[in-house]
């Protein structure tokens, strides 16, 4: 079996992704400082794979222990690059950690990689290098916008920090960026899915604590902007699906495929609005929520979503569950966490 290193692999996107791994053939080692996420997940992982998944506990910015993971998993076909900080509010208020942090942990990735001649690179990066598009929906080559935040700066920089590296003469590593739209729902098992820290800044969470009566009500973020219905739209693609698109890019850089560097959108190539998923909710659980229109959230970009040409095209991707599926999914995994989170 092909070891990958999954390195923020009991994140939400990476414990679904070291799932797709194992079930597609591949070893999924991870390495994780638990920042964002729990130890607990590895329960998760274990009850749905049935077997253990080895793991080690370490700050990726931490070199000289990232270095030993290196030395011990001498034969690594690849890494999978999800660690790094991502709320975008958090990011305001603490940009120095989250360069830091995001910025670092690439470095000392890509350095342990090239001493260990380790050459096949797939990293987490966002829609929000697009910034407020021109034109929707928005392909990978339509032009990056400023950053609405230190925390989309960092995955801008972060790509160019790859871009950059490919250029170089001595350069072996080659790179997949996945520029992922908005990931919701949860292992079908729901023994793992999201889980966020304090109260939820992202629509999907806070959706589902509030049909689990953990919130009020849910607060919908403006409904005056430039759409059909006036609230914002975005390119909702199950975590599942999004998980299986990092296991065919590993596949194409270990076929030797492509260029130095690559970018793909992650999506299903379909916008919804706020009401909309709102709407799907209600249909897919049979939940009601209780919602109230309030105020837009500083920051937020009105539309955008995927054209998936380029994914369907060349790696093949095509994401197989509907709005709806995901939703569903997203309420029974809420389901099994603690009523008062
Ligand atoms: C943003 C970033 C994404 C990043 C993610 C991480 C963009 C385009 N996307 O996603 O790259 O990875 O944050 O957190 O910048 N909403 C409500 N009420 C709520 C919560 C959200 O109406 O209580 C609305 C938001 O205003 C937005 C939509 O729901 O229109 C989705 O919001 P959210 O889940 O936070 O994701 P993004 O902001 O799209």
């Amino acid at each position: 079996m092909k070891k990958i290193l999954v390195t923020g692999g009991t994140g939400y996107i990476g414990s679904h992704t070291v799932v797709a791994l194992r079930e597609a053939g591949f070893e999924p080692i991870i390495v994780d400082n638990y920042a964002n996420s729990s130890g607990k997940v590895l329960d998760g992982l274990r009850a749905i794979l049935s077997s253990d998944v080895r793991n080690y506990e370490v700050d990726c910015t931490d070199r000289a222990a990232f270095r030993r993971v290196f030395e011990a998993e001498s034969d690594l076909a690849g890494v999978i690059h999800f660690a790094a900080f991502k709320a975008v509010g958090e990011s305001v208020q603490k940009p120095l950690a989250y360069f830091q942090n995001n910025l670092g942990s690439l470095l000392v990735l890509l350095e342990l990689m090239r001493e260990f001649k380790v050459n096949n690179l797939v990293f987490s990066s966002s829609c929000t290098v697009y910034g407020i598009p021109d034109q929707l929906p928005v392909t990978e080559e339509t032009p990056t916008k400023p950053a609405s935040s230190p925390y989309g700066r960092t995955k801008q920089m972060c790509e160019d920090i790859l871009r950059d590296l490919s250029q170089a003469d001595d350069n072996e590593v080659k790179s997949i960026l996945l520029r992922y739209f908005n990931p919701i729902g949860a292992h079908p098992s729901a023994k793992i899915g999201e889980l966020p820290l304090g109260v939820p800044q992202n629509l999907i969470p806070f959706v589902t604590q509030t049909a689990a009566g953990i919130r009020e009500k849910l607060t919908i973020n403006g409904d005056t902007y430039d759409t059909p219905d006036g609230t914002n739209i975005r390119d909702y693609i199950h975590v599942v699906d999004l998980a299986k698109a990092h296991v065919v890019a590993v596949q194409r850089l270990l076929d030797g495929k492509g260029d130095a560097v690559e970018t793909f959108n992650v999506g299903t190539g379909r916008g919804n609005s706020v009401l909309e998923v709102v709407q799907a909710f209600e249909r897919a659980t049979g939940q009601k929520l209780n919602y109230v229109i309030g105020p837009p959230r500083t920051g937020d970009v009105p539309a955008i979503y995927a054209d998936v040409t380029k994914a369907t095209q060349e790696l093949g991707f095509k994401t197989e569950s509907t709005l709806d599926e995901a939703l569903a999914s997203a309420w029974k995994w809420q389901q099994t966490l603690p009523a008062n989170a």
